[in-house]
């Protein structure tokens, strides 16, 4: 084993009475091709895994959707029984078919039965973070959460779940889920590209809650624009770092979980996070994603 990093870039959040690292990791990659069946290297998952939590990351995020079961029977094998200071975080209320599409999946029996396969898929008692993920696979879309979000807080009234989130969720979903019940975070699409979110990044920066980014590197089309790779090239670092540092430097809520199958990458990304854009680096990245003013 190797000796955990001192410090990860970006230090550490808060998540309800959870402390976790800024930089954590997203296990979704781990899964087969389009996030259907098992990996095409097994073991090499199973090190990606051990990797992080050596690098010092404490906050896994999966979901029983990944495979599905697979990232969280994965996460299981890998690191079970859990370090006390390693929190993974999962989302329920969407499920696959044999396509491998994301129908969703949020009537109350639905969630509870993916309350219950996450826990037994990742050998735990409580879960300590769920989402609940709305929306589907083309982003969010408006409607009420109300029926599905209380039946997660049930099962948290009923100790199955410490802390609630929402997911690929509206302003006016978070609105509502926190007019029911305390969330942690909200974990939505965001990165340099893509900043419909800036105003709801920052509302919940105020209240304390954390926003996670999901595709901070672009998902499955890589970030790329000119800016960017002027950047990098004038810091001689790679497009990844320079997103991901910008990730950390736009809000101390933000919360990173850039996903990887590849333990080089995983070090890589760790260690460029750590990069300080300056204030001209800034301004240049600022262009590439920004609304325009209405
Ligand atoms: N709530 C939701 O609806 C939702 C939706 C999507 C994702 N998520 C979560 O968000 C996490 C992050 O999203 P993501 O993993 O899809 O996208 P991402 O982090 O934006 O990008 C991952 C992609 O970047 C590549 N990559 C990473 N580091 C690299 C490096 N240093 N050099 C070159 N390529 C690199 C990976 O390939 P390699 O494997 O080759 O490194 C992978 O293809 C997921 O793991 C998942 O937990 C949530």
């Amino acid at each position: 084993m190797s000796t955990p990093s001192p410090a990860l870039p970006g230090g550490t959040w808060t998540l309800g009475d959870l402390t976790v690292t800024r930089f954590g990791y997203g296990a979704m990659q781990l899964a087969g091709p389009w996030v259907m069946g098992p990996p095409a290297d097994h073991d090499g998952a199973l090190a990606v895994l051990r990797a992080a939590v050596e690098l010092g990351i404490t906050h896994v995020d999966t979901s029983g959707a990944y495979g599905p079961h697979v990232t969280n029977q994965l996460i299981r094998e890998a690191l079970h029984p859990y370090p006390d200071t390693l929190h993974v975080a999962t989302k329920v209320g969407a499920t696959r078919d044999p396509q491998g599409g994301w129908p969703t999946a949020r009537r109350p029996e639905e969630i509870r039965r993916q309350v219950q396969e996450n826990l037994t898929d990742l050998g735990l008692e409580v879960l300590d973070l769920v989402a609940l993920r709305l929306g589907d696979a083309e982003g969010p879309r408006a409607g009420s959460l109300a029926e599905a979000f209380g039946t997660l807080v049930e099962l948290q009234q009923q100790g199955l779940v410490r802390h609630l989130g929402v997911s690929n969720a509206t302003a006016e979903q978070v609105a509502e889920a926190r007019a029911i019940a305390p969330i942690v975070c909200v974990q939505n699409m965001y990165n340099l590209a893509h900043r419909q979110d800036d105003d709801l990044v920052d509302e919940l920066a105020t209240d304390g809650i954390a926003y996670v980014p999901f595709f901070p590197l672009g998902g499955f089309s890589p970030l790329q624009s000119d800016a960017l790779s002027s950047v990098a090239d004038r810091a001689g670092v790679t497009p990844m770092s320079v997103a991901l540092a910008w990730l950390l430097q736009r809000s101390p809520n933000v919360l990173l979980i850039p996903g990887t199958s590849s333990v080089a990458h995983l070090r890589e990304n760790a260690a460029g996070a750590a990069l300080r854009l300056s204030a001209d680096d800034l301004a240049e990245l600022d262009g590439i994603g920004r609304l325009p003013v209405r």
